[in-house]
């Protein structure tokens, strides 16, 4: 099977790394990659939103799968774009239709759609500017911290956690004016839930589900979770609240009701749910919903996935997903992610990294995000987020020792990291 694999993260070198090791590939592509994803197959310069482009190259490379990474050319609807085409409707794209990536593209989609399946989530109401009057008098009804969130697509950056009323109005005002563009043109403002926050991965083929291992993300930029959000700076996996007990709520509670609603509505869905939860006193409750996985939680999660990702694949493919088995890796997996200094606001680019080749542990597995070669064919920063250590471990301590130890093996100018990663657990 020939499959490309559309994206450019460290999610998508690991994304690479477990489709490389499936028997049933021969070749596997990488469009545009970076500068790690040409060890495990062969990038491709195209753009991840450029359609024509993907579709020439997947014709004349007779492939059979693609693999959607982030979620831009979902909700952009490259399902669709290959589905309706005569020539590419046989080719399977890993991902949902336009519509279902609502569920990530949306946010008032996404509550509508918990509300009518009885998901546990936020109370919550939606606003546009003409009704910020009525906006102010519910946040009134709330207590702080006041959670506000654009309805669309902010690359991560699109919620807003304020401990001040006047200031949560102002906020409010400034999103209505445009401070996310279209995207704040209507604004969620829900409910704060307190609570340690856990993502859970299932694929789905529209109709049955597979769990995969969970893991918690470190989305702050400093020690003890201070300072600005980030993409994360760290995952682990497995999370140690999300017992067999805690997990069977999530299954009944959340995921099911969420396939089955998927299902029942008719919405066409053949890829990666990520559901973002909380844990409430014991109960949990989603955050949000994604339509692809989470970065840096792939790179612990495809650590622990045991079984043939390309096995799950055919089987969204087939519609025979439930026959499928889902084996974890009993081991811990951890992610400790490599940044630019300055990072998430302004950081410099074009720096050698050295020392990767320096990390020989057989469990230290070294994924890259924003990297790539320059003319010489050195690895050099080219992003917010560089290099993810990812390590497995027989329990999280000695993973992180491993990731921890890589992480000061790898050098260049201006790195951080977190060294508290997983210590809250
Ligand atoms: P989201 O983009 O919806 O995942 O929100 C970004 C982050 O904001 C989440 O990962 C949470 O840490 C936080 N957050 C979002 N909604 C809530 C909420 N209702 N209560 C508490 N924290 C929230
Ligand atoms: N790690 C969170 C995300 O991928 O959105």
């Amino acid at each position: 099977m020939q499959i490309l694999l559309l994206g450019s993260g460290g999610r998508e070198h690991a994304l690479a790394w477990k489709i490389a090791q499936s028997p049933k590939v021969s070749k596997l592509f990488i469009a545009p990659g970076n500068g790690g994803t040409g060890k495990v197959g062969q990038n491709v310069d195209i753009k991840v939103n450029d359609f024509e482009s993907i579709k020439k190259f997947v014709l004349e490379n007779s492939i059979d799968m693609v693999v959607v990474g982030p979620e831009d050319p979902l909700v952009n609807g490259i399902y669709d774009y290959f589905k309706n085409d005569a020539q590419t409707k046989n080719i399977c794209v890993i991902g949902p239709s336009a519509q279902a990536a609502q569920l990530e593209g949306s946010k008032d989609y996404a509550k509508q759609f918990m509300m009518r399946h009885g998901i546990p989530t936020a109370a919550y109401r939606t606003f546009t500017k003409d009704s910020f009057d009525l906006a102010v008098d519910f946040l009134k009804t709330l207590q702080a911290p006041y959670v506000l969130k654009a309805d669309g697509l902010c690359a991560g950056k699109g919620v807003l956690i304020l401990n001040d009323f006047d200031e949560a109005v102002k906020e409010l005002k400034e999103m209505f004016d445009g401070m996310f563009g279209d995207a704040s043109a209507r604004v969620i403002i829900e409910e704060f839930m307190s609570g340690i926050e856990c993502s859970v991965f299932v694929l789905t083929d529209g109709k049955n589900y597979q769990i995969l291992p969970e893991a918690k993300d470190y989305k702050r930029i400093g020690e003890h979770d201070t300072g600005l959000n980030t993409g994360g700076m760290g995952s682990v996996s497995p999370v140690p609240f999300a017992t067999k007990e805690w997990m069977k709520k999530v299954e009944d509670r959340i995921i099911r009701p969420t396939v089955e609603g998927i299902y029942s509505e008719g919405l066409d869905y053949k890829g990666f749910i990520f559901f973002g939860l909380i844990n409430v006193d014991g109960n949990p409750k989603v955050i949000e919903y994604n339509v692809r996985m989470g970065d840096p939680e792939t790179e612990t999660v495809m650590l622990r996935l045991k079984s043939d990702i390309v096995d799950l694949f055919q089987g969204i493919a087939d519609g025979t997903l439930d026959k499928c088995k889902v084996e974890f890796d009993d081991r811990s997996a951890v992610c400790v992610m490599l940044v630019s200094g300055g990072y998430p606001e302004h950081y410099e680019k074009g720096f050698v990294i050295d020392g990767i080749e320096n990390i020989t542990d057989k469990d230290s597995v070294v994924f890259h995000a924003g990297t790539k070669l320059d003319s010489a064919g050195n690895v050099i920063t080219a992003g917010g987020r560089v290099i993810a250590v990812s390590s497995y471990g027989s329990n999280k301590q000695e993973a992180l020792e491993k990731s921890f130890q890589g992480a000061g093996k790898i050098n260049f100018e201006k790195k951080y990291f977190r060294s508290d990663i997983g210590q809250d657990l």
